[in-house]
């Protein structure tokens, strides 16, 4: 069973292709990893997965189900979750309450609140407080729990994004660029995160990242992304020997 079936997936800015017809599968369970050079079009497909952008062609299924077009927050619901490249926190909130405003709406808060149902929503804080707490102590932030989310290094927002996808009980987590800008120390701490959250939750992680060493050590299956298309998939051994990979990559640094 694949957590995630993309085909054939297009998306068009204006005249420009972004993605043309990418079409690459995430096994359940996996930590999968995506990869090509700058511009290649990797966090507009998640964009288009995550129901963010409407695709002009193609479509998306989660789980066997397609999804194609369902809008974010539905899919957030339906377990699927992604990370931004640039982390998107609440700034002058603390890291603790960007995790609970990240929760699935709570009962109470549909209800009207008469005076009976206050210790209930006291309750439900409570709660989803200890709920906040347990997440950011797996991901060693318990120390900045009361910090404002502006006060944090980019790799700790990163890791609260994490936090926050967490928080609503995702399945399936695409991450944008966790370890960028990340210094050597917490890059270890991210990697091993990810790799628990995988093997003792069993969350699915579909991972964008530049660092191929952590996608070697993390994923065994790699798709390799330029122009809008998959151009190669397999071990990251196997697409860095790939000709269409290397041709990719070094066109990359002759641009750059
Ligand atoms: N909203 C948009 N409007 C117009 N062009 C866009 C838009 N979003 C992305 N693009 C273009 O689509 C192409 C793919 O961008 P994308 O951000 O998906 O690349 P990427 O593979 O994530 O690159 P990087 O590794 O640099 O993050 C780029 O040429 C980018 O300029
Ligand atoms: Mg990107």
């Amino acid at each position: 069973m694949n957590a995630l079936d993309v085909e054939g997936l297009t998306k068009r800015f204006g005249g420009f292709t972004a993605l043309d017809q990418a079409s690459f599968h995430v096994p359940a369970g996996s930590i999968t990893g995506l990869v090509g050079p700058n511009g290649a079009g990797k966090s507009t497909a998640f964009a288009v997965i995550a129901g963010f952008l409407r695709p002009d062609g193609g479509r998306v299924r989660l789980f066997g189900e397609e999804v194609t077009g369902t809008p974010p927050w539905v899919l957030h619901r339906r377990g699927l979750v992604r990370t931004f490249q640039i982390p998107r926190l609440f700034p002058r909130l603390s890291v603790l309450e960007n995790l609970m405003a990240a929760a699935p709406p709570q009962p109470g808060e549909r209800l009207p609140a008469p005076w009976f149902a206050r210790r209930r929503i006291a309750e439900e804080e409570r709660a989803l407080r200890r709920a906040a707490c347990a997440v950011l102590e797996r991901l060693d932030l318990l120390g900045h729990a009361e910090a404002p989310a502006a006060q944090l290094s980019g790799g700790q927002k990163k890791l609260v994004e994490l936090g926050r996808a967490l928080m609503s009980g995702a399945r399936v987590v695409l991450l944008d660029e966790p370890a960028a800008g990340v210094n050597r120390t917490l890059l270890r701490h991210i990697a091993a995160t990810i790799q628990a959250l995988n093997r003792q939750d069993g969350i699915t992680f579909l991972l964008i990242e530049h660092d191929l060493e952590l996608v070697d050590e993390l994923c065994p299956l790699v798709h390799c992304l330029a122009e809008g298309r998959v151009i190669a998939s397999g071990s990251m051994a196997e697409i860095r020997r790939h000709p269409a990979v290397v041709d990719a990559y070094l066109g990359m640094a002759v641009t750059a």
